[in-house]
Parts: structure tokens; sequence; C-alpha cells
């Protein structure tokens, strides 16, 4: 299974810190946004991953991360002119998803809880249809929602985005697992009412083609929102409440290439020093002492 982090988009919500610098760039208390959704695609033991990005930040996500080498995984890049939409993705994807099934992560969202790596496994070795996860929100009308069916919780009747009216609290995360029908189903969605090419409506295709499943992430899990600067404050107080308390580094991209077996211990050593004596570079020092 390929990877896509769509890392794009004007975050004119979050200006003036967004003006001159990527959304997805910003920090998540000790580490870049990006690090959160790229650690997910790792847990899921994904290492063929496409980032994109706008024309003015792509250079600056490859500076960052280079071509994965040092992480063990294979990164690409491409530009997204305009942010047309989330389905672009799978468009703009197209060579580089080939024959392969697809994951699609938001360069903004957060995941964290107990067994999302079996979770996100479990979602990669799909055979075919289409994987999403759902989340209880308080504010279901900021996002994609989902409809129930009355006789069955379980069972997705469709999605409504940004709906006046949501019919539940269940909102669709940005993390949606794919068949190789995604790419033929985006190129056929039109712009919706506000002129954008929505996720929601390869979404409800598959929902309409009955090989659509959503995974309800219980009230152990906690998806943050980076909307706003409160909420990205929020999500900052949040990874360092997890680190302090359990010693454990949330997102750390090169614990996780350790553990996945994608580097060696002299690679980890090397990551340590690169980072110096940050308390990033402390702790991959200590996974180094320790194995
Ligand atoms: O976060 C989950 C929600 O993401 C879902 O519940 C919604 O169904 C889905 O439409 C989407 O809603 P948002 O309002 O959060 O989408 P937004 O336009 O903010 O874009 C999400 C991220 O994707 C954001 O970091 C910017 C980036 N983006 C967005 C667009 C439209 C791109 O890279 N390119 C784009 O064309």
């Amino acid at each position: 299974m390929k990877g896509i982090i769509l890392a794009g988009g004007a975050g004119t919500r979050l200006y003036p810190a967004t003006i001159a610098c990527s959304k997805q760039m910003l920090p998540i208390y000790d580490k870049p946004m990006i690090y959160y959704p790229l650690s997910v695609l790792m847990l899921a033991g994904i290492r063929d991953i496409l980032i994109i990005s706008t024309p003015r930040d792509i250079k600056s996500f490859e500076n960052l991360l280079k071509d994965g080498h040092q992480l063990g995984l294979n990164l690409q890049y491409i530009i997204q002119e305009q942010p047309k939409g989330l389905a672009e993705a799978f468009i703009l994807g197209k060579e580089f998803i080939g024959k392969d099934k697809v994951c699609l992560i938001l360069g903004d969202n957060i995941f964290y809880g107990h067994d999302l790596t079996k979770m996100v496994r479990a979602s990669a070795s799909l055979k075919s249809g289409a994987e999403l996860y759902g989340f209880t929100v308080a504010n279901p009308k900021s996002f994609g929602v989902a409809v129930l069916d009355k006789n069955d919780p379980n069972k997705l009747i469709a999605i409504e985005e940004k709906p006046e009216n949501p019919k539940s609290n269940l909102a669709v995360t940005g993390l949606y697992f794919y068949d190789n029908d995604v790419v033929k189903i985006a190129e056929n969605v039109k712009p919706s009412a506000r002129g954008e090419l929505e996720i929601t409506s390869i979404n409800n295709e598959y929902i309409k083609r009955g090989k659509a499943k959503i995974n309800n992430l219980g009230r152990g899990f906690a998806w943050l929102d980076t909307g706003t600067h409160e909420n990205m404050l929020d999500a900052s107080i949040f990874v360092k409440m997890v680190q302090s308390r359990t010693g454990c580094y949330v997102a750390c991209l090169e614990e996780i290439a350790f553990n996945n077996g994608y580097i060696n211990k002299e690679q980890l050593l090397e990551a340590a020093n690169k980072h110096k004596n940050t308390e990033y570079g402390n702790y991959l020092r200590r996974l180094y002492e320790e194995n």
C-alpha cells in the first residue's frame, strides 16, 4: 500500500502564523506538525509516501524529510498548484499510486491512542473498498459527518460535508484507506458548491457501492484538531503532557523506523547526534543505549 500526505492549502485561518510558512510545518509542541501524520503512515507499515504541498512550501518539506532514506522510507514530492480539494490528491498521485492501494492522511491530523498501530495495520491490508475512521466530537458541523443506519449504528449510509444540522456526532477524520478504484472515482468527482473536489464525494461513491466501512475510534483515543491557534496550543499541551508523564515520545519518527526494522542502531545513533543536545536527541540516544 502507498501513502499520501496532503500538506498544502492556504492556511488562512491561522494568519499571521502561516503568511510565510506552511501550516503543516508549524510545531506541535516539539516537532513539525507533519511528523504526526507521517508517524501514522509508518505505524501502518507504509514506506512509499508521496507528500503533496504548495509551490511555495514543497521545498521546505523536502529540506526537512529529504528522500526519506534516513528513516528507511521512500519519500516523493509533488506540487498542488491551487487548493482545489482533497480528492485532487489521487489525481496528482495517479502515477505514484500505479496499481496499488493507497492511504491518504491530511497533514494537519493528529491521532493518539492505544492499539492505533493494530488498527491502521489492519486497514493497510484491506482487500477492497474503503476504510474510514470516525471520532465523536462536540462540534460536528466543522467536519464531514457520518449518517448511520438507525437499526445498525455500525452501518454507514452517507457522509455529509459540514452539515448545518448534523445527523450524528461522528466526524470523519482525515485518515482514509482505499483500493485502487479511488483514482478513477476521483477523476469523476465534480466540484462541490464551494468549488472543491471533496473527499466526501469519493467516500459517498464507495458507500453507494456498498464498499465503505467506518472504524469508530473510541473514547480512549485522541484525534486532535489543529484548526485554530487555540486548538494548536491544546494539541501541544496534550503531546507535552503525554511525553512528560510516560517518558515515551509521540510521533518520534526515528523510533518508529527503528522498531519497524527500517533503520539499524548505527542510524539511530546518527540521528541522535544530528539532534545534538535537544530533548529529542537525548531521547534517541536513550533508545540507542537501551537497545
Ligand atoms: O480533518 C478532517 C476533515 O478534513 C474531514 O472531516 C472533512 O470531511 C474534510 O473535508 C476535511 O475538512 P477540512 O475543512 O478540515 O479541510 P481543509 O480544507 O481544512 O483541508 C484539510 C487539510 O488539507 C488542510 O491542512 C489543508 C490541506 N489541503 C486542503 C485542500 C482543500 C490541501 O493540501 N489541498 C487542498 O486542496
